[in-house]
């Protein structure tokens, strides 16, 4: 017996940051997030449920994982095998267009495509919002790589009202120039690093209060197209962000050097009129949104500082897509 699936899941990148859970095993936020879905990256991801399988394997671009890597996986495959009384042990075979664990949202592509995938091999077949309470307990930020273009994360207070809503399609002049300042692994995961901030960051709950503020002016700022407005909002959340970080015991620091040059030359392109604004997530990578007309300009000024490689520009991206 066999049956398999095949997805594709872009990543995404909030604007307004997840950055704490209320339950961890059911991965409800302590509040809602909007993000942007790229073009650029994305993950696909192959399930296979095979009755002559001893064990799950879980393959990442071409190699076979770790035990560590494949529990999280089973795990959450059990959801659907639970679900659909499958019992059988799966192959599954991921690959990432997009750095793994460098805080460019491997982990959103990833569970996203990894959740459409077994939606289709266990015979589910749920629909894109059911879906998006699937992916979500892989890792909080999949629950956004379902939908294409801005989409809000609702925190909800429960499994089955904390999802992910399509708020706009994107399809103005808006896109992202990622500049990647290490490849590397990251030391500390999201997951771990939300924790001790939540445990131990005394600016952590002025964070929530304010996301909730910066989500509905956000909103609005999506509504009226308005990027200076969006921008400004995103740049700022994210900061905040970063400040409870600074707060927690000990400190998570996710900056490198190269993070700060790519913030001031942000500032210059902004004094030469030019409207961009960076976010960073929990990596020193960042990601500057701007109009989509004016990347290359925004790429040319990188390029005084970095490699033509480490600067990629990208589009809003779309939902999920069945292979
Ligand atoms: P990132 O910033 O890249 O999202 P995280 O540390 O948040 O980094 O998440 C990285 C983790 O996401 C990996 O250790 C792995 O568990 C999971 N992950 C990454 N890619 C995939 C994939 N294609 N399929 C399933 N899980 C993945
Ligand atoms: C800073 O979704 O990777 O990128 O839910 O524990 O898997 P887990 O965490 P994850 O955290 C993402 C944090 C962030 C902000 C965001 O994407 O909203």
């Amino acid at each position: 017996m066999m049956s398999r699936g095949k997805a594709r899941a872009h990543a995404n990148i909030a604007l307004i940051k997840y950055w704490g859970k209320r339950d961890e095993e059911l991965f409800l936020p302590m509040s809602s997030s909007l993000s942007l879905t790229l073009d650029s990256f994305y993950t696909e991801t192959e399930v296979v449920f095979d009755s002559k399988l001893d064990r799950d394997y879980f393959y990442l671009n071409d190699k076979l994982q770790s035990e560590f890597q494949t529990k999280k996986i089973s795990k959450f495959l059990d959801l659907f095998r639970i679900k659909k009384d499958i019992k059988y042990n799966a192959l599954i075979k991921s690959v990432n267009y997009v750095p793994t664990a460098a805080g460019l949202a491997s982990s959103a592509s990833g569970f996203a495509a990894l959740a459409a995938a077994a939606n289709v091999a266990s015979g589910l077949n749920l629909g894109e919002r059911e879906l998006s309470i699937y992916a979500r307990q892989g890792s909080g930020s999949a629950t956004r790589s379902i939908y294409g273009g801005f989409v809000e994360w609702r925190e909800g207070n429960s499994s089955e009202n904390s999802y992910a809503v399509p708020i706009d399609d994107a399809k103005w002049d808006i896109g992202m120039v990622i500049v990647i300042v290490r490849k590397s692994k990251k030391e500390i995961s999201s997951r771990e690093g939300m924790k001790r901030t939540v445990d131990t960051s005394p600016f952590y709950n002025a964070w929530v209060k304010s996301s909730k503020k910066d989500l509905m002016e956000i909103k609005k700022a999506i509504w009226d197209k308005d990027l200076e407005k969006l921008g400004a909002i995103a740049e700022a959340n994210s900061l905040r962000m970063h400040a409870t970080m600074f707060g927690a015991r000990p400190p998570i620091i996710y900056f490198k050097p190269e993070t700060i040059q790519v913030m001031e030359i942000v500032k210059d392109l902004r004094s030469d009129g030019i409207p961009c604004y960076f976010t960073m997530d929990a990596g020193p990578n960042v990601k500057i949104i701007c109009r989509l007309s004016q990347s290359k300009i925004i790429k040319d000024r990188l390029k005084e500082r970095f490699e033509d490689e480490q600067i990629i520009i990208s589009g809003p991206g779309p939902g999920i897509s069945y292979l």
